[in-house]
């Protein structure tokens, strides 16, 4: 299931993110590959070391934390620190791959397990050609090119790539997170549960049988949630 999540960032953040990145200097993207992805890795990232990348993470996560779409379609436990890549000349592109399933926190402070990804674009799509994100799933293989400041979440199981840059730079965030609900199939009920739930709610207001079917959301959470 890919969700789009539009505006994820005010105007007002986007601009204060892109000063923060003009600011900051790229290092391989190799920094941060398994052995697979490493072989058909070629982008660039914001090192740990960078002296943005604590308030560009600050400014993403409480972002994220208001964002109640965010929250339904994900339903988040532990968020992995979001890190930010740059596409642009030789460096350009990302083959086909698959992410790692753990994730080692800082500090030997245990692993978190990726079950969602997401990467919100920061670069307006009429700045740059190419650099499409194409996930695959059962469904078949989708392309997403964002406006600047939205943000598409897809399960980190799937097969995806990032298609060459061949004009101007791409730059986006990328997260994993490890969720309350383990298998996407149960999570994409919980997402469907509660979408009609909303539409339901705004079309005939707070009705008994409304009311009955929130306690059915949120019985169903109860059940698969692990934290
Ligand atoms: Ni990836």
């Amino acid at each position: 299931m890919l969700i789009t999540i539009n505006d994820v960032l005010t105007p007002e953040e986007l601009i204060t993110t892109r000063k923060l990145l003009d600011h900051s200097t790229w290092a391989s993207g190799l920094i941060t590959a398994g052995t697979q992805a490493a072989q058909v890795k070629n982008n660039q990232q914001l090192p740990e070391d960078s002296g943005q990348l604590s308030a560009l993470r600050r400014l993403v996560l409480g972002a994220l934390n208001r964002n109640a779409l965010f929250f339904t379609a994900a339903l988040p436990l532990k968020i992995l620190p979001p890190m930010f890549n740059c596409y642009t000349g030789n460096t350009n592109y990302y083959g086909l791959h698959v992410d790692g399933a753990m994730h080692r926190l800082a500090e030997g402070n245990g692993y978190v397990r990726a079950d969602v990804a997401a990467t919100l674009f920061l670069s307006d799509p009429d700045k740059y050609d190419g650099g499409e994100l194409v996930i695959e799933d059962t469904f078949g293989s989708h392309s997403v090119k964002l406006k600047a400041g939205s943000m598409v979440v897809y399960p980190s199981s799937s097969v995806h790539k990032v298609m060459p840059v061949t004009r101007g730079q791409r730059i986006a965030c990328f997260m994993f997170m490890q969720s309350m609900v383990r298998d996407p199939g149960q999570r994409r009920l919980l997402f469907d549960l509660d979408m009609a739930l909303l539409q339901l709610r705004q079309s005939v207001g707070e009705t008994a049988p409304v009311v009955s079917l929130t306690g059915t959301y949120h019985n169903l959470l109860r059940r698969w949630a692990d934290n």
